[in-house]
Formats: structure tokens, sequence, C-alpha cells
């Protein structure tokens, strides 16, 4: 659990910052009394507001009962109802006035546009779902998504959606081992990828790691690709017989197309996640549930309107980009703005012109983020209109009151509420958050339970505190339904440190006011700029290197990233610490998981600190990392250990 300084500050935070009249007025929630109203019937008839939320969408067949919980933690909603969710999130638009509205504005690194009305989206989806059956693709089979952020990148996710298959995007900045290890765990029959993507002004060659990914494949068919860049750039050669250029295939298709009957427990999408193992886990999402839950979400928290223009800067490849690009805004009929870029490019003011130029009026983004946006100086947002924007979000990580204070003076120009989302990629959606017409913020602070939400603080023995570990109490629409091929480790992980209560794995403080105050991960999992890495994942990598004995990876305290990795190694004998095999280290991570999971640091060191049972003492090494005294340390096998290892971490 993070503990250092500044926690003690969030801990010690007072300001409060009521709804503005203004923005209240107009809110689907609009008062404190409405919030706690509606959150009280939601928590005593769970099952008739829920029922009632589906309601508001279209299913071809109704349900048969809102939740069953025979087999719990395995619950099922919506059983028995039948619905597709791209069908919701286009064609039931498309009767209505919103039938030419934009769903989607879109523009690239190079700052060439798109823009797609509901009508034409419908009509882009539909034919992508024929190009996905020209290729053999059934209802219930698993496809890869490995793409930039183009509308392509959301045309095939609702595309599959469509014909039932089960999506499962890659983020585009991991390497070809990963996607190695996600295809062989979900056996996918095809992979979508681009012959290049444009970040920080490069070209990235995604074809070609897919090559390398799937070169032994035992399960892949075909690769589709989509143009994105100029042949000059560096050449992409298709492979005969097995990939397909997206342009060949889309002018030989129809437009014409009748979305797929799925049942609500039908399996939606996987998204593979970092746990406390080596191996990712792939997190199940089923159909009804995380529709009505996608859907309701962001209805409330961002209170979307008719007029708004949404952006939310994820990739889509992170679960954030599911629920909060994709499926809960255009579920509500909104008007979403993609952007394929980084921030910096061409300069600093990159986002404050897209918002310029876009009127965005919800800007939902992350707390690492808007500390880098700080570092670089208020000059930059200064120099844009921001007038357009009435909302502003962060989600991924902690937001450090000062941050939150910047967000909202120099972003928000103090006019906006912010609303501080606590969620993750197993829950499906925001779970703790404050309504932006009813709630009052503190800077730091999730604030208050979503409607439906049970939460709760633990201690170890499982009684209810203020400060310990976060619990959900009760099931809900967009939770997880598994882990793919692995129900022990669903039932392991989330579900048995109390029998029958959900765990997310975070620290979390209860304010007198009931603000939920989230600390941080309490197992070995560290936020790096909101993404989430198994600490053990990099040990397992390091120990394959020959001159690698042991090794212990740590999330310290950093500035802007909120958490980063640092990596003690500790080498064979006869081996020497030189930068060469750092390079080879840092190089390995490079190329088994990306570029992101690389540490920090390394340090090299005679032994890392171990109990006398064989048990790393990561708490130890913590405390030398953010330079705090010590802890206990009268369990350590040899106490020398720790003072060589903070003589060496200072003097690096
Ligand atoms: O530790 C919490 C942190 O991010 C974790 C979930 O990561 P992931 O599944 O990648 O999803 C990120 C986007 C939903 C959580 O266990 N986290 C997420 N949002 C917040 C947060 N920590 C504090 N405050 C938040 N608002």
């Amino acid at each position: 659990m993070n503990t250092t300084k500044e926690f003690d500050t969030v801990l010690k935070e007072t300001r409060l910052f009521k709804p503005l009249p203004e923005f209240s007025k107009n809110a689907h929630i609009s008062s404190l009394k409405d919030y706690e109203r509606i959150y009280k019937e939601s928590i005593e008839h769970n099952e008739s507001f829920w029922g009632n939320v589906a309601e508001e969408l279209h299913w071809f067949k109704k349900w048969k009962n809102v939740l069953n919980t025979k087999e719990a933690p395995f619950y099922k909603w919506f059983e028995g109802g039948k619905t597709n969710i791209a069908y919701n999130a286009l064609d039931r638009h498309l009767t209505t006035a919103r039938k030419n509205k934009i769903a989607l504005l879109w523009e690239g690194e190079p700052g060439d546009k798109k823009s797609f009305s509901y009508w034409q989206l419908t009509q882009e989806v539909k034919k992508c779902a024929h190009v996905l059956k020209y290729l053999g693709i059934q209802k219930g089979d698993r496809v890869i998504i490995y793409l930039p952020m183009i509308p392509e990148l959301a045309i095939c996710v609702l595309a599959c959606a469509r014909i039932g298959a089960v999506h499962s995007v890659i983020f585009a900045g991991f390497a070809a081992d990963a996607i190695k290890d996600r295809i062989d765990d979900c056996k996918a029959k095809l992979v979508i990828t681009a012959d290049g993507g444009y970040r920080r002004g490069k070209v990235l060659p995604l074809k070609s790691t897919v090559d390398e990914a799937i070169k032994d494949s035992a399960t892949i068919e075909n690769v589709l690709v989509i143009k994105r860049k100029e042949d000059a750039v560096f050449p992409c050669t298709l492979q005969k017989n097995r990939d397909h250029w997206y342009h060949e295939l889309y002018h030989k298709v129809s437009s014409e197309h009748e979305a797929e009957v799925m049942d609500s427990e039908d399996m939606l999408f996987l998204l593979y996640t970092s746990g406390t193992t080596g191996k990712p886990k792939g997190i199940m999402h089923t159909t009804g549930g995380y529709m009505t839950y996608a859907y309701l979400t962001s209805k409330y928290v961002f209170d979307l309107h008719d007029t708004d223009v949404f952006w939310c800067t994820a990739d889509i490849g992170w679960v954030t980009g599911h629920s909060y690009l994709v499926y809960g805004p255009l579920l509500n009929g909104a008007t979403v703005l993609m952007y394929e870029g980084t921030p910096q490019f061409p300069d600093e003011g990159r986002f404050w012109k897209l918002i310029e130029d876009y009127g965005v009026t919800i800007f939902y983004t992350a707390p690492t983020a808007i500390r880098t946006f700080m570092k670089w100086g208020d000059e930059w947002p200064k120099k844009y209109n921001l007038s357009s924007l009435r909302l502003l979000g962060t989600v991924g990580e902690p937001i450090n009151p000062e941050a939150w204070m910047w967000y909202h003076r120099i972003i928000g120009n103090e006019k906006c509420p912010i609303v501080d989302t606590w969620w993750q990629t197993e829950t499906g959606g925001i779970m703790l958050t404050p309504l932006p017409g009813a709630i009052s913020t503190k800077p730091g602070s999730a604030t208050l339970p979503f409607f439906g939400i049970e939460p709760a603080i633990y201690t170890n023995d499982g009684k209810e505190t203020d400060a310990g570990y976060l619990v959900i109490k009760n099931p809900w629409p967009g939770m997880l339904r598994g882990i793919y091929g692995d129900p022990d480790r669903y039932i392991k992980t989330y579900w048995s440190k109390w029998n029958g209560i959900y765990f997310p794995g975070d620290g979390a403080r209860k304010d007198t006011d009931g603000y939920y105050w989230i600390l941080g991960r309490v197992d070995d999992v560290v936020n790096v700029s909101g993404h989430r890495i198994g600490t053990s994942e990099l040990e397992s990598i390091f120990i394959e290197h020959p001159a690698v004995a042991e090794s212990a990876v740590i999330g310290a305290h950093h500035e802007v990233k909120g958490q980063s990795l640092i990596a003690f190694v500790s080498l064979r004998s006869g081996q020497q610490s030189t930068p060469k095999l750092e390079k080879e280290l840092m190089n390995l991570i490079e190329t088994k998981i990306g570029k992101f999971a690389c540490p920090e640091r390394i340090i090299f060191s005679a032994d890392v600190p171990k109990t006398r049972s064989g048990k790393i003492m990561r708490r130890l090494l913590r405390d030398i990392a953010e330079g705090r005294a010590l802890g206990n340390v009268t369990t350590l096998a040899d106490p020398a250990v720790i003072e060589t290892l903070k003589t060496q971490y200072n003097e690096e």
C-alpha cells in the first residue's frame, strides 16, 4: 500500500468543491438527495433497478432472471435475454434523430481527419462484419486486434461484437512475445493489424511485430491488414493465402448485415491484464450485463447530453477505451473524439488544440498525463480556447491533490466538475465516482459508490473498518465473468480472501463523510502511468538471462508516472554488472513485454534481503527506494544485506 508523504497529505485534505449550480441545473442527477434516493433504491431493489435500466436498451428477447446467484461467484445477468451490443450502439439510433449525428470524430497524429455519422459508422461496421465472415470467423471465435488508434480499431471491435466473435484488443505498445502468449492462451484464429501506426512522429511497424508473433502459431489462419501509412515509409509484405488487405476485401462485400442474436451471457471480449504471477490473465466480459453497466455509468458519470463531444484519451487497448471510448458513449448516442498520437506531437499543445478545434465538452484522462502537462507548463493550455469544456475526469491511478487542483484551475478554469473514477479491467465500468451534478468533490478522493455498488473497507480478518482493504460486497452487471480457461484462478484471486466478497487488490480509506480514498495496490502489481504491471512478470523474464541468479522488482513513488519500477538483480558467481548487461536486461523486457514495462533503474546487488525461510522482503526494498526509515528488520536472514543495498541505491 502506498504510504509515501504525498498520501499522508491526501489523508489531511479538507477542501470541498460543491456541485456548481450552473452544472446541476441540467444534469441527469442534479442533487445529493436524488443521488441518495436512487442509490438506496438500487441497493434495496437491486434486481428491479438493473432490470429497469436494461429496458432502456434493445433486446431481441427479454431475460428470464435479472440475476442468477446459484453458482456464485459465477454470476449470470439477464439470463435468457437475447441482444447485441453493436446493434444497441449503432442501429438502435438509426430510427431516431441521431441517425445523421456525428458518432465518431477522428484525427491522426499527422493531422489527417475523418468523421462518421451514426449511419456511416453502422455501414462501416456492417461491411467489416462481412469481411470477418469472409475470413471464416464465426460466433464465439477469438479475434486479436493489434491496431493503432485509427477508426478501424473501433470499427473492428464493433464488427466482432456484431457477428458474435470475441475481440481481444492488444495495446499496440506490446511486443511480439506478449502477443504470442495472448494468441496461444485464447487460441485466436485471426489477427487484425495495420501496416503501421503514427506515434511521436514515427511509424510503428505493427505488421512485422505480428509476423514475428505468429510465426509458429498453431491457431492463426488469417491476418487482416489495414493500410494506414504511405508505401514509401517502409515496405509491408503480405504472405500469400494468410494475409489480406482490408481495403481489397472491403470493396467486395455488401453493406447489408443483420446483427447476430447473442445470449446475454455470451462472451463479448477478453482483455489481458497483469496479475501477481508471471502469466497475464484473460479477463472475460459478457454481453448483456456489460452493456447495461457501460451504458448507465457513461450516462450518469459523464452526464452525457446530445450536445456533448466526449474525448476519452485512453487507447482502446485498455479497458477505459473499451467502456468509455467505444461502447458506453455510443450506447448513449454521443459524439466521441478519437486521436491517434501522443500529446507532444508536433508540440506540447496538441491536446489543447484538439479540444479547441473540436469543441470538446467532456475530457477524460489519466493523472500521469495531468502531471506531465503540469511539468510542460501552463503556457501550453493557455494558448488555446478551452471554454467548450464543461466536465473533466480522471482514471487509472490515485490523483494527488496538487495535480487535481491544477486540472481544476488551468484546464477547467474553475468551472468544470472533476470526476475521479475508480474502477478496473475486471469491474467493466466505473464503481466509485462523484456524479458531477450531485456530489461534492474533494481533491484526491473517488468519493462515493455508483448506483448498485456496495463497497466497504475490511481488515485482514474481514471486519469493516475505515482504513484497509477495499472490497465490493455485491455482484454488479459489468463484473468480469472469469479468467479465460482458469476458473480456479478466478475464485482464488478475487473471491477467496473473504468468502464471496470481491477483492480488487487495492487499499483504501473512508473518511467521516463516507468518501473513499484509494491508496494504491496491496499486491505485487505496480501501476506505472496508469498501466498495471505485475512485478513477477518482470522477475521471471530477468531470470531467463544466463547471468542472473535472482531478482526482485518493486514499485517506487514517481513524480510523473505515479509509480516506477525498480529492479534489484543479483548475478551468478563470476558474472560482472556492466552497462552492456544492463542494456541486455532492458532489451529483454522490451522484446518480451514492451518498452512501457522497462524498469526505471536496475540495481545490481550481491544479494536481496530475505527472511530466514527465503522469502524476499520487498517491503524493505520499497523503503530503500522511497528513502524511508527501514521497517522491521528482525526477520532478515542476513541484516548486513540491507545496509549494503541502501548505500548502493543512494550512490548510483
Ligand atoms: O489500483 C487501481 C487503479 O488501477 C487499477 C486498475 O487498473 P486497470 O485494470 O488497468 O484499469 C485501469 C482503468 C480503469 C485499480 O485496481 N485505479 C484505477 N482508477 C483509479 C485507481 N486508483 C486510484 N484512483 C482511481 N480513480
